[in-house]
């Protein structure tokens, strides 16, 4: 079985996003996510794709969970179900899970680890989440904290491994 990595930012509301967009960019929370999943199947929401400008991430299997039978799009592989998506990663080492709230919220149960960027930050007006985290559930790695100039927050990098 392949490894399950949930990647997500969130803030400290458990916000995700908002009106189909992310709630920060920021570039190096963004390179680092590029940077980890390269090479690595990536599975995902049909809203978390097409919130994407420029269609299915290069240099990754884009795959794209949906209900509707019909759904179909470059570059993508398209199932049904997370369990689907599961069994199409299942001879790979390591696969991720992208989001967005809908799907983090089936695949925190099946999830190995989960790579956090924590955002020292509260939005009240966002409108998808993540699940909570059960801390009796997961062991914390090393914090890695950041700044980000733009956008004038505190953020972190932490890795959480199932125990
Ligand atoms: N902060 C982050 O790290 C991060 C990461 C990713 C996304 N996001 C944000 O999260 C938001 C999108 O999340 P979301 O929760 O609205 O949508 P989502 O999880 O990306 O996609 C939801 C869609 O997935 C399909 N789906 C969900 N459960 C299914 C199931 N059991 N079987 C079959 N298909 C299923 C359905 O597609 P159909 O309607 O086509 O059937 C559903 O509408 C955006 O704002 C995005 O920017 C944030």
């Amino acid at each position: 079985m392949a490894q399950i990595s949930i990647i997500v930012a969130v803030t400290r509301n458990n916000a995700i996003g908002r009106k189909g967009d992310l709630l920060f960019h920021i570039s190096d929370d963004l390179r680092r996510f590029k940077a980890i999943t390269m090479g690595c199947p990536i599975i995902m929401g049909r809203k978390t794709f097409e919130s994407f400008p420029k269609g299915p991430l290069p240099g990754r299997r884009n795959i794209v969970i949906t209900r509707q039978a019909d759904y179909a799009a470059a570059g993508i592989e398209v199932v049904g179900s997370l369990d689907e998506a599961l069994a199409l990663v299942a001879d790979c080492e390591k696969a991720f899970v992208i989001g967005g709230g809908q799907i983090y919220e089936q695949a925190i149960a099946v999830a190995d680890t989960l790579n956090l960027t924590e955002i020292d930050a509260d939005i009240d007006d966002a409108d998808t989440f993540f699940p909570a985290i059960n801390p009796d559930e997961w062991v914390r790695g090393d914090e890695e904290c950041h700044h980000d100039d733009k956008s004038g927050v505190d953020y972190r990098f932490v890795c959480l491994s199932r125990k």
